[in-house]
């Protein structure tokens, strides 16, 4: 069967990455809906949707008719018989595999197109894991977007052993043609490339600053002034998550089992206390506005 050009998105999560691939995915034209399990949720994921596009629009990115047309075209909902119809559904939830792999056993019985890309935006699991939810592993890729997802322009696909090449190629055409992204292949290994590279990185800052090497504000202000990164490690973590970090860490460390991947304490603690980084207010450091 020959697949018909990507149309109907389906977005699973609207928090900071799920929000932030619906948003591109309406920029683009494309028919987006959107799933939270809660009517609060739908309404709280719209909320920030719309603060994104508006930021779109102070900035000069969008116009104001541009914003109105992507609001059109998103559709929320806390019904996941609703994604029947989708071509392309990218799972975007928090780094939990019991979590990813119950939604991708409901999304194979819900979505009828068979040649539909079920994605995830995993961060580190590897997708064959996932795909194994599933009766028809041939769909199932990993897309992975980075953050803020409206400004980075790169996606990582991943495909496994069972993915169908038509799977593939509609996947990256997607990602490339329609959405705009630069597209790299990477291995289904846990990490990926860029977590790969990144997280031991990240955890070697916190170490840093656990063992008294540097101050936090020493080992940001370092790598922006030394190596002219965008921001620190220490900010960079905060703002994907000290949680998000510390699954990334877990699962890299539970595939190759290399000690540098394993989480230092001071990362360990912070998660526990709800010291998330930028999403709870308060990481490394401290924001005035949570979103
Ligand atoms: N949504 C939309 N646009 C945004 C945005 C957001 N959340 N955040 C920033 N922007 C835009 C701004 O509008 C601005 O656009 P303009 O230049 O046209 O006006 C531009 O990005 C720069 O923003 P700011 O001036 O507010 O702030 P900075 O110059 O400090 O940039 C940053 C902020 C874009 C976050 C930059 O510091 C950056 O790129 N940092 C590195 C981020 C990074 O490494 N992300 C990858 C993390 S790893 C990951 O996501 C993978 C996962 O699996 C863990």
């Amino acid at each position: 069967m020959t697949s018909e050009k990507i149309q109907r998105v389906g977005v699973i999560g609207a928090g900071q990455m799920g929000g932030g691939i619906a948003e591109v995915c309406a920029r683009a034209q494309v028919d987006v809906l959107v799933y939270e399990p809660t009517r609060e949720l739908t309404a709280a994921g719209r909320a920030r949707i719309m603060r994104s596009l508006d930021r779109g629009v102070s900035s000069g990115k969008l116009t104001e008719r541009e914003r109105e047309q992507a609001a059109a075209r998103l559709r929320l909902t806390s019904d996941l018989a609703d994604f029947a119809d989708r071509q392309l559904v990218v799972e975007a939830v928090l780094e939990d595999e019991q979590v990813k792999t119950a939604i991708f056993a409901e999304l194979d019985k819900v979505v009828t197109d068979e040649n539909a890309v079920l994605a995830s935006n995993t961060s580190s699991i590897p997708i064959m894991k996932i795909a194994v939810a599933t009766k028809t592993p041939e769909r199932v890729v990993g897309l992975h977007f980075f953050n803020p997802v409206p400004v980075l322009p790169l996606v990582e696909l991943i495909t496994t052993l069972k993915t169908s090449p038509e799977v593939t190629q509609r996947a990256e055409q997607f990602a490339a043609d329609v959405l705009g992204k630069q597209v790299v292949r990477a291995a289904d290994r846990s990490g990926f490339v860029v977590n790969a590279l990144l997280v031991p990185y990240l955890l070697a800052a916190i170490r840093m600053v656990e063992s008294g090497f540097a101050t936090k504000e020493d080992v940001d202000k370092a790598t922006v002034l030394g190596l002219a990164h965008p921001m620190g490690p220490l900010a960079l973590s905060d703002l994907v998550g000290l949680d998000t970090v510390k699954s990334i860490a877990d699962s890299m460390y539970a595939e190759f089992k290399e000690p540098l991947y394993s989480p230092p304490p001071l990362l360990m603690r912070m998660v526990e206390a709800g010291l998330l980084g930028k999403k709870t207010g308060a990481g490394f450091y401290q924001y005035g506005d949570k979103k």
